[in-house]
């Protein structure tokens, strides 16, 4: 008979059994699951042998022979579990660091003024109310510019000196690079509708390239669409802003009548700073200073996102970022925020657990 007596299956399970307790590592107890249970393995090879027994030696041979390969197969998945706890154990003892070590000075990292005003400027509109949204950098000629009311043609169109992408062979139709953080105002209001209380921050693109000017800066939105909402409510909105952010209590802000497509009526604000000789200080001083755009959401940008503009009003704003934190943290080249000099950061980068909040002061 080509099938092994009972006793020889004992011995077998004992064997097997002693050779997964004495696999020390994982790759020596894959050998043994293959040596047993594998393709050519031994338990595999006794149930192929099976086929030469009569039907009821077989059905008996079958019950062992599975109880076997049930009872090695539990000792190597227990085996296995063991083993790669010891593994876990061996690696975190190797790699075990004293965590209460000071940084060692030449490693320390910063965060990047943009990164740290963003924080500021969240944690300033989060106190008002303001949740964040986001959007995509790539956009179509409808979000950045067509919802907006900018009619196809304008002029307006062109003081933005968009970055195109090449034509989608598709359609035809050509995706740019966002020229503001506006067409999030869009992409909030149809996703969420009125009322709506967001600020929206973000990377925005335009062609140019001089000291005040970068082809990638910054953006914040604000956007605030109600049933009662004024232009006082804008501009209590942005006088709180301004006197938060750049910590000065009597901070006078200016609105002066300008023209953008997406808001009616529309300003410019300005807030009150001292210029002397080079230098500047934010303050009320006389001298002023213009910091951002805003203005009433035109009803035509509220219809076009599915909003009844009898019922809704809203305001709108959108300020440079790099703007405001080289005012505040008197940086004086806008370029340098972008050439990624570690002593730059290092001079004017924020330490990473001072996290910003009004509670414990914006920038201590
Ligand atoms: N999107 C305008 C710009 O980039 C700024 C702005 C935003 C003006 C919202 C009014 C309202 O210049």
């Amino acid at each position: 008979m080509s099938a092994e007596p009972k006793s020889a299956l004992e011995a077998l399970k004992t064997e097997l059994l002693t050779a997964v307790g004495e696999a020390t590592d994982l790759a020596a107890l894959e050998e043994v699951r293959v040596s047993a249970l594998g393709k050519k393995g031994r338990i595999t090879g006794l149930m192929a042998d099976m086929r030469s027994l009569s039907p009821e030696e077989r059905k008996e041979r079958g019950q062992s022979m599975n109880a076997l390969k049930d009872e090695v197969g539990a000792a190597l998945d227990a085996r296995k579990a063991d083993l790669h706890k010891a593994a876990l154990a061996a690696r975190l003892e190797a790699e075990r660091i004293d965590v209460t070590l000071p940084v060692r000075p030449e490693r320390e990292g910063r965060v990047h003024p943009i990164t740290q005003t963003i924080d500021e400027l969240t944690a300033i509109f989060a106190d008002m109310g303001f949740s964040v949204a986001e959007g995509p950098d790539i956009e179509d000629d409808f979000h950045n510019f067509t919802a907006l009311n900018f009619p196809p043609g304008h002029p307006a169109r062109d003081m933005h000196d968009t970055f195109y992408l090449p034509d989608r062979p598709s359609d035809g139709s050509r995706m740019l690079l966002r020229t503001h953080t506006s067409p999030v105002q869009v992409r909030s209001l149809l996703a969420d509708k009125a009322p709506i209380r967001v600020i929206i921050p973000g990377r925005t693109y335009r062609s140019d390239y001089d000291m005040t000017h970068t082809p990638m800066f910054h953006q914040v939105e604000g956007l605030v669409v109600d049933e009662k909402t004024s232009m006082a409510n804008l501009r209590g909105c942005l006088i709180e802003f301004c006197r938060a952010f750049f910590d000065v209590d009597d901070l006078p802000l200016r609105f002066r009548p300008s023209f953008f497509p997406f808001t009616e009526p529309s300003a410019e604000v300005d807030i009150g700073c001292l210029r002397r000789g080079g230098e500047l200080k934010i303050g009320n001083f006389g001298d002023w200073l213009e910091i951002l755009g805003c203005g009433m959401v035109h009803p035509n940008v509220l219809e076009n996102c599915g909003i009844d503009s009898t019922k809704y009003q809203g305001f709108a704003f959108g300020m440079g970022i790099e703007r405001i934190a080289m005012l505040k943290y008197g940086i004086p080249d806008l370029r340098t925020f972008f050439e990624a000099d570690l002593r730059w950061l290092k001079h004017y980068g924020f330490v990473p657990l001072d996290v910003p909040s009004l509670a414990q002061g914006l920038n201590r």
